[in-house]
């Protein structure tokens, strides 16, 4: 069987052999199925060790090269800091969002993901001013007591999933903070709904669009379309209630529901359940896998761990929001846990007009990528970049183009100052109310679920106790 590599076109490297191959495509059988034996192992170890299987390529291919997986349209992908600056400094409309997204049916058609052009424009300008950087204090106080409330539920001396923790928490921020539900039980029906939902779309769904269809035998599609059918119910209710009250309350969905756009057209139901579903996936598990890497570095260097309660202890038993916010230690400790293990590892964009990058020339309908594993690696910028060492980010910042968890461009991340807060907010009260220590476990490695880059073993850690009644 031929053998062909997953990530340069065969018989070369060459850009003129590679523009070739990409628009003749294989001449036999076995070719072909040598090359989809090739992507579906590279998909395989992309999913299994997203972080060293980037970093072997870059080791035998240099900074950039190109990514073929199965249903994925040719992705050049890098992480060179200048070639990351051409990428985020072009102009909006040079992009449209890539084909064929795995998570389209969870996202939903209005979902600003999966938009372009015009319509992305539209569905930022409406959402991003619910998430300006001095709206994030008035959460602050609910992120704390959803942290507090988390831990009063564990009992001291077991050993705690702290990944898991930190997912359970998420959540309930998300659904009290941006889907603005406050009455307990409605709270409740809510979460459940969520977590059938999440489970329903299984890895066969997302990789294999072919089983997105209702064949009795299988279930899945069904069981999904009916999950999702629940939720949105749910969220109906919720943007009505939100509706009716003629001042907006604080939460994101009242500022979406009262936001208008340059003809004073606003957001209907259908495009407020896309974009809530979105905010659902993108927000829950990046946050909490950060909050998981953080934790583990914590427990297992003392002088990380020391720095912290330094900072801390002096400012009482349960520090506020906003004193939190201003430590820059704990700061560091956040950003460095999202440069080394960035929860989305590549800012995707599909190319409209031929570009040239890093020698390369990418024809319309392909995609570029930034890497953000790599670029937070690249050896131009950080020394030692695989170890977790927060003192970088004392005293210095990055250029938009060397340090990127939240992407960059139009399409950066829109919940980018509510995830940097909430990260201080949770971990500075989990590092002040709480008492863990290592129970031992190897180091976790980073897997990849659904979308998000995770722990594999859930970081676990000995759960001490809480300081707090
Ligand atoms: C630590 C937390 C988070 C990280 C590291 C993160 C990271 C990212 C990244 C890398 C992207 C892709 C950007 C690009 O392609 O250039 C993105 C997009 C996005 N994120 Fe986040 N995110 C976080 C939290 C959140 C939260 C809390 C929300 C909302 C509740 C959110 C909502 C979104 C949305 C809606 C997009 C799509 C933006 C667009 O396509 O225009 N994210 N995020």
């Amino acid at each position: 069987m031929a053998t062909v590599s997953l990530t340069e076109p065969p018989n070369g490297t060459g850009d003129v052999r590679a523009t070739r191959w990409r628009e003749r495509g294989p001449r036999s059988w076995p070719a072909l199925a040598g090359i989809a034996a090739s992507r579906l192992r590279g998909a395989v170890g992309l999913a299994r060790d997203p972080e060293g299987f980037l970093e072997r390529q870059r080791a035998r291919l240099g900074g950039n090269f190109w990514l073929w997986l199965p249903g994925v349209d040719p992705t050049l992908l890098t992480g060179i800091p200048e070639e990351v600056r051409q990428i985020y400094q072009q102009p909006v409309h040079a992009f449209d969002a890539p084909r064929g997204q795995p998570l389209e049916p969870v996202f939903g058609q209005h979902s600003i993901v999966l938009n372009s052009g015009e319509t992305h424009r539209r569905s930022r300008g409406l959402v991003l001013p619910a998430f300006r950087r001095d709206r994030m204090e008035l959460f602050g106080d609910l992120m704390q007591e959803i942290t507090l409330e988390a831990l009063r539920r564990l009992e001291p001396g077991t050993i705690c999933r702290t990944h898991h923790l930190a997912q359970v928490i998420t959540l309930h921020i998300i659904i009290r903070a941006i889907f603005g539900v406050t009455e307990p039980a409605a709270a409740t029906a809510m979460e459940s709904a969520v977590i059938r939902f999440l489970q329903a779309y299984t890895p066969i769904l997302m990789l294999m669009p072919m089983f997105r269809h209702s064949i009795p035998s299988l279930g899945q599609w069904t069981r999904f379309l009916k999950a999702r059918e629940e939720l949105d119910r749910l969220l109906d209710i919720q943007i009505e209630a939100k509706r009716a009250k003629a001042v907006p309350e604080i939460d994101i969905l009242s500022q979406l529901i009262h936001a208008r756009d340059e003809e004073g057209r606003q957001l209907d139901n259908s495009e407020l359940r896309d974009e809530l579903r979105t905010m659902l996936i993108a927000g829950h598990d990046t946050t909490a896998s950060t909050m998981a890497w953080a934790l583990y570095f914590i427990h297992h260097r003392a002088e990380i761990s020391q720095s912290l309660s330094d900072e801390i202890a002096p400012l009482g038993a349960i520090p506020t929001p906003q004193q939190l916010n201003q430590l820059t230690y704990l700061d560091a400790v956040c950003q460095e846990a999202l440069r080394l293990h960035p929860p989305i590892q590549l800012s995707v964009r599909q190319v409209k007009e031929a570009m040239s990058l890093g020698g390369w020339t990418i024809q319309p309908g392909e995609n570029v990528a930034v890497s953000l594993r790599l670029l937070h690696t690249a050896p131009e910028v950080w020394q030692d970049g695989v170890e977790f060492r927060p003192e970088r980010f004392l005293g210095r910042t990055y250029a938009p183009w060397e340090y990127a968890p939240f992407g960059g461009g139009g399409r950066r991340c829109v919940g980018a100052a509510f995830g940097a807060f909430e990260l201080r907010v949770v971990l500075g009260t989990l590092l002040a109310a709480a008492r863990f220590e290592s129970c031992g476990a190897p180091p976790p490695l980073a897997r990849l679920r659904g979308i998000i880059v995770v722990p594999h073993n859930g970081v676990p850690l000995r759960f001490l106790g809480t300081t707090v009644a």
